[in-house]
């Protein structure tokens, strides 16, 4: 799979969340960047640890944001965030029981989560929290 460059379409025009974004994809990055080279088993781990970190930071920041400005589709949002922290426990939990194909099973999820939760979900509070003033 080819590297991701940060572009203005994956921007979701709001600079904290943006920069949280390009963490995400650095590390998806990172874990393609290793399938490619045959290293993925040295670093899968490290990744699920980060990503698990990155969830519960990202997402909290996103869910006060969207609290602070009263955001229409917050369940349905939190939902979807939701489902993002029980699969990256699932995957940590294969990856300790050595699951074969786990990184690129990894890698093909966080690729689909880019374009169905920040391409779309994300997408859909930016008006809403630059009326708010968070940028
Ligand atoms: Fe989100």
């Amino acid at each position: 799979m080819p590297q991701i460059a940060w572009s203005d379409t994956l921007s979701v025009s709001i600079p904290s969340i943006d920069v949280q974004h390009k963490a995400l994809i650095a590390m998806i990055n990172e874990l393609d960047g290793a399938i490619y080279r045959r290293q993925s088993v040295i670093i899968t781990g490290a990744i699920i640890e980060k990503l698990l970190m990155y969830a519960e930071h990202h997402f909290s920041y996103e869910e006060q944001c969207m609290e602070q400005c009263a955001f229409a589709h917050i369940e349905t949002h939190r939902c979807q965030h939701d489902e993002l922290r029980v699969k990256v426990k699932e995957f940590s939990i294969a990856f300790n029981n050595s699951v074969p194909g786990i990184s690129e099973d990894l890698l093909e999820f966080l690729n689909l989560w880019l374009q169905n939760h920040i391409l779309r979900s994300d997408k859909k509070y930016t008006s809403q929290f630059q009326v708010h003033n968070i940028a």
